[in-house]
């Protein structure tokens, strides 16, 4: 089984608060389909989640009562977001439901812990797809907290030990520098943790779960000597497809850990 995680900038227009990339998703649901490989797809908030919360600091949990609308328009932003995606899951014809973590996580003090794996091993007996999604998760310390879906997809690694974790977001993978300001930045085919440490344009991070470094730890966190996670870019058309068909693609593999 592969883990796929949709990253909320490649299935949704971060600048742009609520709006949903309909044709791109469509694209890569079918190419998960046309793939032929057994998946489970988490996906990100983009600007369905982190707009808000980025506006009322809900990932540094409850500090007064203000947050809590935001609170509650959050967890309705994401889940309409969840079930355009899950709808183009179907769409391609996989078998796909909504799985909102809080029905399977708590937190605390920002750690995402497992409630009940019953709901997901339950689905994925029977061939149905569990959907999560990055949302508004209560935190047994904090109150609540922003529970991202790189950690959900630690989480599942653990309960599922898929052979590959894949990320999927709308860069071609990690650079040796900020390519936005380096043009003459390079693509790190592959990256440990040793190569993370020496890396200097991936520490900016511009969203409310830590950008991308945050996102390379994770990563590197969820590798085994048995399995890689590969970050590709989801925005140019067939790489999905043919990184599922285990071919080569341009795109950046984490190995060995995190020490
Ligand atoms: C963020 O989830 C969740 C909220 C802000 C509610 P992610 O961190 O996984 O989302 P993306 O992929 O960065 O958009």
């Amino acid at each position: 089984m592969i883990l796929i995680k949709l990253g909320g900038s490649v299935i949704t227009d971060k600048t742009q608060y609520r709006t949903f990339n309909r044709d791109v998703v469509s694209r890569l649901c079918g190419e998960i389909r046309d793939s032929g490989a057994n998946t489970i797809v988490v996906h990100g908030a983009g600007s369905f989640g982190h707009v808000l919360a980025k506006e009322y600091s809900l990932q540094n949990g409850f500090a007064d009562f203000r947050q809590v609308p935001a609170v509650a328009k959050v967890q309705h932003d994401v889940r309409e977001l969840n079930l355009m995606v899950v709808g183009e899951l179907l769409g391609a014809g996989m078998p796909a439901v909504s799985v909102p973590p809080g029905s399977c996580f708590m937190m605390d003090c920002g750690k995402l812990i497992m409630d009940n794996p019953e709901v997901l091993l339950s689905a994925s007996r029977l061939g149905i797809m569990p959907v999560m999604f990055g949302d508004v998760v209560f935190d047994r310390s904090k109150g609540f907290g922003i529970c991202s879906g790189d950690q959900i997809m630690e989480v599942l690694c653990d309960l599922y030990c898929p052979k590959k974790a894949i990320f999927v977001s709308d860069v071609d993978g990690l650079f040796d520098k900020d390519p936005k300001t380096n043009p003459d930045a390079g693509l790190l085919t592959e990256v440990t943790s040793e190569r993370l440490e020496k890396v200097s344009g991936v520490g900016i991070a511009d969203d409310v779960t830590g950008g991308v470094r945050a996102k390379m730890e994770s990563m590197l966190r969820m590798t085994t000597p048995e399995r890689e996670c590969v970050l590709v870019n989801g925005s140019v058309p067939g790489r999905l497809c043919s990184l599922l068909k285990g071919e080569k693609v341009i795109s950046t593999t984490a190995k060995g850990g995190l020490r």
